[in-house]
């Protein structure tokens, strides 16, 4: 079966988060308890997948970007940064309730359906005279509802202890401009980036962690001359997107989408996403913003602080333009592992297997949770088969395996995508050798044990 078939089946998804939840990488959230809507946790092998994910985001824009620095600023804000923003006001969904069955939607998803222009304004809204889609019952009249959480800090929780998680980790870099700016020797243009959790209290979340209410961005904010800012934001466009491609995404999924001027969010003047061909109807992987200068015009507004820079190659000063690259941690972990997957036909003589395909997950080497498997054939072997992982785990990300039938284990390894299994038989008593399985080309080596580490050191490039 070919990966495009597979990926066609209407019950794609459902394979997806069943791997996931089987193999460790992804759980429902407080599943003993019923479980929480749209709240996911990452398991043993989500974890180093999604870690290696951002580590390779960092090496990207800050270890090969000579003006891109890191920064991780608090989940919990000033209120009054909500304010500048635009948040408070302006980071609403438009919500209609159905008065007979009491379903809760979004205004703009009912008026995209019908094939009608998404203007929510109350007025717009009431002329087509819409109806509940679940029971045609009668709708009300459109609402903002805020997706900021709110709780309150401190001992009262009274009106003026109100505090916002941040729905977005960018305001955490506007409000460091200047500590970034003078303790560090950057100069425009110049870049922070930062990974770091964002939450929002999403009205319709879901397909899995492509909408959740805890996420994970990774959002750069470039800060360039505003007569730069054109020239950055096709130069960032066009780097993030061979970010995706250079960790092995598939090419013909991938497309830009630029955004028309009456969907634009409130701070960007210009904005495309980067889009993957997910199995259901969303789409966005990651956007690219021209922000202009509007935060930090609005930032200085509000905290009455100076935030222009004396730009003195240009001999001015200006508040400068933000180029911003903003990407979900989540959505792309999920999007590397749809593309990851790929069911083939029985390979691992696996005999208990109870199917005719075997899954394989292709992800490339730097995102696989574990590089190297290390299977001795028999529990015979168990001290020096141990020994060769003991010298390989200093290295890399290594699992030891002993149990069940050889089969069953390179069939577990090729479902989490670890790029090579090791398997220690008799012979390497002997010969100081074991065999190399190459997950993808299924090519096998017989590779001295003393020179395992160049050999990986080789295939891993680090
Ligand atoms: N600072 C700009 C910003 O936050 P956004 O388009 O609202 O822009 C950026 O979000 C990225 O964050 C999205 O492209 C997506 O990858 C991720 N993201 C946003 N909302 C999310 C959610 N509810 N669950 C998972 N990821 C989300």
């Amino acid at each position: 079966m070919t990966k495009k078939e597979s990926k066609n089946d209407d019950n794609f998804m459902e394979k997806i988060v069943s791997l996931a939840k089987r193999r460790g990488f992804i759980f429902q959230s407080s599943e003993i308890y019923g479980g929480i809507n749209s709240i996911y946790d990452y398991g043993p092998l989500g974890v180093l997948l999604k870690n290696n994910l951002k580590k390779a985001w960092l090496k990207e824009m800050v270890q090969l970007n000579d003006n891109v620095v890191g920064l991780d600023s608090g989940i919990l804000m000033h209120p009054k940064i909500w304010e500048a923003s635009g948040h408070l006001e302006g980071f609403s969904d438009p919500l209609v309730d159905c008065k007979s069955c009491k379903k809760r939607f979004r205004a703009d998803h009912l008026l995209e359906a019908e094939g009608l222009k998404p203007d929510f304004r109350p007025s717009e809204f009431k002329k087509h005279d819409l109806k509940c889609p679940e029971c045609d019952g009668e709708l009300t009249d459109v609402r903002d509802f805020n997706l900021m959480f709110k709780t309150f800090m401190g001992a009262l929780e009274s009106k003026t202890s109100e505090i916002y998680l941040r729905p977005e980790t960018a305001q955490g870099i506007y409000v460091n401009f200047q500590n970034v700016f003078n303790s560090m020797k950057v100069k425009i243009p110049f870049g922070v980036a930062q990974i770091g959790k964002a939450f929002r209290n999403e009205i319709t979340p879901g397909n899995f962690v492509f909408r959740m209410r805890e996420f994970e961005q990774m959002e750069m904010q470039f800060f360039v001359h505003p007569k730069d800012a054109d020239k950055w934001f096709k130069t960032w466009q066009e780097r993030r997107m061979a970010w995706y491609l250079s960790l092995g995404m598939d090419k013909k999924k991938l497309k830009f989408r630029d955004h028309k001027k009456d969907e634009l969010v409130h701070y960007a003047k210009q904005a495309t996403d980067i889009e993957y061909d997910f199995p259901f109807q969303d789409r966005e992987l990651e956007g690219i913003h021209n922000r202009s200068d509007f935060d930090l015009t609005q930032h200085e507004k509000h905290s009455k602080q100076d935030l222009k820079v004396n730009d003195l190659e240009a001999k001015e000063k200006y508040i400068p333009y933000i180029i911003e690259t903003s990407g979900g941690c989540d959505r792309a972990t999920l999007a590397f592992l749809i593309d990851a997957y790929t069911e083939v036909e029985t390979r691992s003589g696996d005999k208990d297997a109870k199917h005719e395909t075997e899954v394989v997950l292709k992800l490339h080497k730097d995102l696989a949770p574990i590089k190297v498997a290390i299977l001795p054939l028999s529990k015979k072997l168990d001290k020096e088969a141990r020994q060769v992982y003991d010298m390989l785990k200093t290295e890399r990300m290594c699992d030891y395996d002993v149990t069940g039938s050889i089969g069953k284990r390179y069939r577990r390894h090729d479902e989490i995508g670890t790029p090579y299994c090791l398997t220690f038989d008799f012979d390497s008593l002997e010969d100081k050798k074991v065999t190399v399985r190459d997950r993808d080309t299924m090519k096998q080596d017989r590779v001295a044990i003393e020179e395992l580490s160049d050999y990986f050191r080789e295939r891993f490039n680090q």
